[in-house]
């Protein structure tokens, strides 16, 4: 969307502040042992407190609040009594949500507990490489050169992105125009930021995989034999710095 008004601007804070929020506490309330699915009513009871809905419920018909991946899948993981945390996974929380009329989404992964399988690095990679993406956003910037960015310095690192997902635009539905905000350049694609306009910037980094790939239940994507890592900020394309609505996420540093 575009902002239009002060209203839009709260609007979009209001829900952004529980978005970013819900997704704080519940990475604070993973425990080893602990179902996914115990973690997803966690992070349902947040969202109803604040009277807010999930956003991939309410668009797509989710089997979730929100979205739980851990280690190959890189998101749209469903929550499940049957899958347990362990030490040391790599765990991915996506969460989106609306709140009078206005969405935002805001996601990111973690390592649980101690890092035994040493995914710190390539954790903290996608935290800064988004980190880095935002701060080269402004009005009239090319979608595309943004994307260049975060696939550079992700090779520089060692990793890979995952071509088939991808940021978006956000505010009145949980993706609006521009629908592919990629990973990797796109020299086909000349769409620019555009100034007041509220986007969904993610990095999609993989140890291996190019591609992500359905895993057979009909929602997550898995990067095969490899760890993928999903960061993600809803963001205020501005002339200057964008402001990061999601930013109450404290985990963000
Ligand atoms: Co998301
Ligand atoms: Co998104």
């Amino acid at each position: 969307m575009s902002l239009k008004s002060e209203e839009d601007l709260i609007g979009m804070q209001q829900i952004s502040q529980v978005v970013g929020l819900t997704l704080k506490r519940m990475q604070e309330y993973a425990r080893p042992g602990m179902s996914t699915l115990e973690l997803d009513h966690y992070g349902r009871q947040l969202l109803e407190l604040h009277g807010a809905r999930s956003a991939p419920k309410l668009t797509y018909g989710f089997p979730g609040w929100t979205c739980i991946s851990l280690n190959e899948e890189v998101c749209h993981g469903i929550p499940s009594a049957k899958r347990l945390l362990r030490e040391g996974d790599l765990i991915n929380i996506d969460v989106s949500a609306e709140l009078n009329g206005y969405w935002s989404d805001n996601g990111g992964s973690f390592i649980l507990g101690q890092d035994i399988h040493q995914h710190s690095h390539l954790v903290e990679t996608s935290k800064r490489i988004l980190a880095k993406a935002i701060s080269h956003i402004r009005g009239g910037v090319q979608l595309a050169e943004i994307g260049r960015l975060i696939e550079t310095e992700a090779r520089r690192s060692g990793y890979r992105v995952i071509k088939n997902l991808a940021g978006h635009g956000i505010g009145r539905s949980l993706h609006e125009e521009p629908h592919e905000i990629l990973c990797y350049y796109d020299r086909s694609n000349k769409t620019r930021f555009r100034k007041h306009s509220v986007v969904a910037i993610e990095t999609f980094l993989s140890t291996k995989a190019t591609y992500a790939q359905e895993k057979g239940d009909g929602w997550t994507l898995i990067a095969r034999d490899s760890f993928a890592v999903q960061h993600e900020q809803t963001i205020v394309v501005t002339d200057g710095q964008p402001i990061i609505l999601t930013a109450a996420n404290q985990l963000w540093g």
